[in-house]
């Protein structure tokens, strides 16, 4: 059976690139806010499998996706380890911030237990979506996730984190090896009930000084991606360090991702040039341009299929979709992709 997902990530050129969104379920869907409304908590939301299972479906059943991504949150993985954690609404993720010198964070096996409803979710997603699509599973990157847990909130300049790793870089070694090992388990144990591919989030990579870069962003990349092809040598891990520029290069020789997704700001020659010649590469159009339509969407996507459809590529976002996107942007988007008539035949960037 023909997925065109997997084709891709084994480096293989599609005429027409597979496509899905990041965070494709979620609010700007009204089918999404109807189950949402059901369950008053995020995380309760995420960890009942029936409910976890209806919205990660969804955008394949009103989009047709190529990619149906696990719905769940990066954030289960500290609730997991024993950390207490939850949604405030309008506001985002709260945490009690971690004592880093007294973390009292349980085992990965333990908290790997604890996620059990992701991996039913999982099974029920598999059960029913077409073979032909391929199911993501997911996990943040230890520097993204650590950001949350020392910080206890989401902040903008990632400030309580950049902090911690130069005033205290021993205890943070030691949270930072509990994250890896644990997200190795659950990564291993979501491709074994059913993922076919899995994406790395680091959302705030880019907020580190390059010195500081390869121990805390691209090395334990490097040893989650080492500890899931042991386990599972054929399943493609893609790596989505945002904001981090010409950083991306080295992160993508020395983590061993099989391909790596794109914010909006890569430059797509250098992402032809340096990024395409040693893995598939994913995104970039940047969400804004989707919330406006037109020819503001359009261009970004005319760009993306010119300078990057000769080489293996999913199509993407260059990061999440925002709650107030129409709806017929996105089928505009996909039409545009899929309308695409064979490689070689367009402009080529000549026009
Ligand atoms: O992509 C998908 O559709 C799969 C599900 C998914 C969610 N979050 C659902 C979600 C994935 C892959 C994530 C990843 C995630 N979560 C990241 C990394 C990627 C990124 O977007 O930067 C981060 C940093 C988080 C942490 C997080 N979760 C934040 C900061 C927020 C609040 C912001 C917001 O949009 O409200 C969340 C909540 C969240 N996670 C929602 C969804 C659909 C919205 C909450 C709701 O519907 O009530």
């Amino acid at each position: 059976m023909d997925n065109p997902i997997l084709d891709a990530l084994k480096g293989h050129v599609r005429p027409v690139p597979p496509i899905w969104m990041m965070r494709q379920a979620g609010r700007y869907l009204p089918e999404y806010k109807r189950v949402r409304a059901t369950t008053n908590s995020f995380l309760e939301f995420c960890y009942t499998p029936e409910k976890a299972a209806e919205v990660t479906l969804q955008p394949i059943e009103r989009f047709d996706f190529d990619a149906a991504i696990l719905f769940s949150d990066i954030l289960v993985v500290p609730d997991a380890l024993g950390q207490e954690v939850w949604f405030e609404e309008g506001i985002g993720p709260r945490l009690t911030p971690v004592d880093l010198n007294n973390p009292r964070l349980d085992g990965p096996e333990e908290a790997v237990k604890r996620l059990e409803p992701v991996f039913q979710t999982i099974e029920r997603v598999r059960a029913r979506l077409h073979p032909g699509k391929a199911l993501m599973g997911f996990c943040g990157a230890p520097w993204t996730v650590a950001t949350y847990m020392i910080a206890g909130k989401g902040k903008e300049d990632q400030l309580a984190a950049r902090q911690a790793i130069f005033a205290n870089p021993v205890a943070c070694r030691h949270l930072f090896d509990r994250l890896v090992d644990t997200s190795i388990a659950y990564l291993n144990e979501q491709i074994r009930r059913g993922v076919d591919a899995v994406q790395i989030f680091d959302t705030w990579a880019g907020s580190l000084d390059d010195l500081a870069f390869d121990e805390w962003v691209t090395e334990p990349t490097r040893r989650i991606v080492a500890g899931v092809k042991a386990a599972h040598p054929q399943v493609p891990v893609i790596g989505f360090p945002k904001s981090v520029g010409l950083r991306l290069e080295r992160y993508v020789e020395r983590t061993g991702i099989d391909a790596v997704g794109l914010d909006s700001g890569v430059p797509l020659h250098f992402a032809r040039d340096v990024l395409q010649k040693r893995v598939c590469v994913q995104g970039n159009v940047d969400p804004l341009r989707l919330i406006a339509g037109g020819n503001a969407l359009f261009d970004a996507v005319d760009a993306v299929l010119e300078a990057l459809g000769e080489g293996p590529l999913i199509f993407n976002l260059g990061h999440g979709i925002t709650p107030d996107t129409p709806i017929d942007h996105v089928h505009a988007m996909i039409d545009r992709v899929r309308s695409r008539v064979g490689r070689g035949t367009g402009s080529n960037g000549q026009a």
